[in-house]
Formats: C-alpha cells, sequence, structure tokens
C-alpha cells in the first residue's frame, strides 16, 4: 500500500448515482409470452417488476447517466478522473470498451478507461481493481460503473430466464483518503461451473446465424446456480469479515447482488443480519447484473438509509462462476 508522508492511502467512496430506464415490465406483461405467472415469479424470486432499455437505448447511455449524477454527488467533474473500470456482460460494441466510449461523453479523455467482466459480479471487480488503483497510489479519482441491458440477450420464449433479468446501471467515485474507505474487498472465480451459467455464442467461439438474435442468450441452470450461490456466499462473507478483524454485529448493512430474494435472505441469516438492515431492490430491479449492487447502493444512500461512517458488507455472486465482496466504512 502506498503511503502519502506517513499515513497509508486509502479508497473511500465520494459519491454514487444510478439509472434505470423508463419502461416497466410486470410480471403481468411476462404472462403474455411464455407460461409463468405473478405467483411463481413472485414466490420463487421476489420480483414484481424490471426496467427495460428503450430501442437504440445502450449499456453506455444507462452508464453515462448513472456515472453523471455519481460525480455530481461526489463533487468531481469528469475532467477530474484518473481512471474508469466499467463492469459489464452487455457492452455496446466489442470494441472499443464500453468505459472508453463513457469516457469521451464525460470529458475525462485521457485517463485509463476499461471494462471487466465478471458477470453479476462485473461491479465489484471493477470497485476491487479501482480501490488497488488507489491504494497504490497510481490513481487519486476513479470512476467505478456497473452497467448492464440483460434484457437485449434474453430469450423471451424460455420462462426459466427471461422473468429474472433487467436493465440499469449503478456508480461511485472512489477518492483517495487518509483512512477507510473500503477495508477489504475478495475477488474469486471457478471457470469449472460455466456450464451451469453462459452465453453460448461470440466472435471467437462463432454466432448461430440460423437462430434468433444470432444465438446470444442466457443459458443457466437455475436450481444448480442457486445452491453454489448460497454456499459460497455464505464462505465469503465469513472470509471477507475475518480478512477485515471484524464480526456480524459490526455490519450496519448489507448490500447484496439482487438476484433472488431466497438468496439474499440466506446471507442476511448467516451474517444475523435483520432483514430491516438489507437493501432490497431486486422486486422493482430483478437481476441487473452487475448494475445490482451499485443501484442497490445509491438507493441507499439516496434514501438516507445508509448514512456516512456505517460498515457495509457489499457481495455479488454471477456467471463465471465469480464471486466478490468489498466490507468498507461508508
Ligand atoms: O445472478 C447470477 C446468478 N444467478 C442466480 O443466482 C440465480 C439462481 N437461481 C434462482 O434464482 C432459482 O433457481 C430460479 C429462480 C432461477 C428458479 O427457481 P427454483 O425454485 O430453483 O425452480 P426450478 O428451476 O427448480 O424449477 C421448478 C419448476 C420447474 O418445473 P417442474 O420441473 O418442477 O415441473 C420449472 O420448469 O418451475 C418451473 N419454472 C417455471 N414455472 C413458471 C421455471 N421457470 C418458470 C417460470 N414460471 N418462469
Amino acid at each position: 500500500m502506498a503511503r502519502r508522508g506517513t499515513v497509508l492511502i486509502h479508497s473511500r467512496i465520494a459519491g454514487t448515482g444510478s439509472y434505470l430506464p423508463q419502461k416497466i415490465v410486470t410480471n403481468a406483461d411476462l404472462e403474455a409470452l411464455v407460461d409463468t405467472s405473478d405467483e411463481w415469479i413472485a414466490s420463487r424470486t421476489g420480483i414484481r417488476e424490471r426496467r427495460m432499455a428503450a430501442e437504440g437505448e445502450t449499456t453506455g447511455d444507462l452508464a453515462f447517466h448513472a456515472a453523471t449524477r455519481a460525480l455530481e454527488a461526489a463533487g468531481v467533474k469528469g475532467s477530474e478522473l484518473d481512471l474508469i473500470v466499467l463492469g459489464t456482460t452487455t457492452p455496446d460494441l466489442i470494441f472499443p470498451a464500453t468505459a472508453c466510449l463513457l469516457q469521451h461523453r464525460l470529458g475525462a479523455n485521457g485517463c485509463a478507461a476499461f471494462d471487466v467482466n465478471a458477470a453479476c459480479s462485473g461491479f465489484m471487480y471493477a470497485l476491487a481493481v479501482a480501490d488497488q488503483f488507489i491504494r497504490s497510489g497510481s490513481a487519486r479519482k476513479a470512476l467505478v460503473v456497473g452497467a448492464e441491458t440483460l434484457t437485449r440477450m434474453l430469450d423471451y420464449g424460455d420462462r426459466s430466464t427471461c422473468v429474472l433479468f433487467g436493465d440499469g446501471a449503478g456508480a461511485v467515485v472512489l477518492e483517495a483518503s487518509d483512512g477507510p474507505g473500503i477495508i477489504t474487498t475478495r475477488l474469486h472465480a471457478d471457470g469449472g461451473y460455466k456450464h451451469l451459467l453462459y452465453n453460448p455464442v461470440g466472435v471467437s467461439a462463432g454466432f448461430r446465424l440460423d437462430e434468433p438474435n444470432a444465438g446470444v442468450r442466457v443459458m443457466m441452470t437455475g436450481n444448480e446456480v442457486f445452491k453454489v450461490a448460497v454456499k459460497t456466499l455464505d464462505r465469503m462473507v465469513g472470509e471477507t469479515l475475518e480478512a477485515a478483524g471484524m464480526h456480524e454485529a459490526d455490519v450496519d448493512w448489507l448490500i447484496p447482488h439482487q438476484a433472488n430474494l431466497r438468496i439474499i435472505e440466506a446471507t442476511a441469516r448467516r451474517l444475523k443480519l435483520p432483514m430491516e438492515r438489507v437493501i432490497v431492490t431486486v422486486d422493482r430491479h430483478g437481476n441487473t447484473s452487475s448494475g445490482s449492487v451499485p443501484l442497490a447502493l445509491d438507493e441507499a444512500v439516496r434514501s438516507g438509509k445508509v448514512q456516512r461512517g456505517q460498515t457495509l458488507l457489499l457481495e455479488a455472486f454471477g456467471g463465471g462462476f465469480t464471486w466478490a465482496s468489498a466490507l468498507l466504512k461508508y
């Protein structure tokens, strides 16, 4: 870790922002497309509605609105940024990175800008990377974004996936600080689980031009993912607290990835946290992949739930498999 004088450098969240597209898709809307019901979706996942980007509205657009709000909240200009890291699995283009497109729109030209693909853990990976840049003294102000248009890669004939996901973006501005800030971040992956959650096509593996959307779609064995997610998150929250020398009782708020209310409740039970201390947006956002944690964080900050000085535990789990956490003083 770098030092300024004799003081260790940490990173702290200076501001948060988020953005949701206007169009709301309810469970009843999906009942008209596939053999499902509001009762099934709500009881198995907690989801009641999700957002869908308008035609022509891209991940980069969502990221831009979320980033603008985060910069405003932090009192930081785009031109002051040293680094932009953006988590997404649904980039605007194959290249340039969506982070570069965003950099230009924010007037942050010249600073490092790159995307991270860690599926639903994308924002958490991006946050950990930016934290390391700041701790090492390589950057003083960083923008970290999680942004997705997951609805663009859904098969609206597959009821096991199309009811789960939505579009949205969240962002934070990190600044160098004398004290934490971010206390610890944990990053993990196990590519051996690829077959349980993946998108079967790509530039190098090839697209399937005879299939709808060229074969681009989310493939998930949901109940298997569910079991591994609960067990893995259980282990990771323990590991995170231990790394920080902290205990369950030290956590003021759990800000989890929003895939399924039952997974969130299991992690809350592990932490002995009542649900009043857990930020839940899955009912209104569905699973926005990389967007979910920063969206939930921004809602919690703007609603006044999360206060400066409180301890937050952020976590996510997704395709890869990847899983990641951050323990921080807000
Ligand atoms: O964010 C990335 C990580 N992803 C996750 O964390 C997702 C983890 N998994 C889950 O959240 C849950 O496994 C799901 C919500 C995806 C599924 O819930 P489940 O309780 O595990 O259900 P299941 O997959 O075991 O399916 C139970 C039944 C099946 O019917 P049968 O075989 O019992 O007759 C499915 O065909 O529910 C059926 N089903 C549906 N029924 C109505 C599956 N999708 C639907 C649907 N509407 N949309």
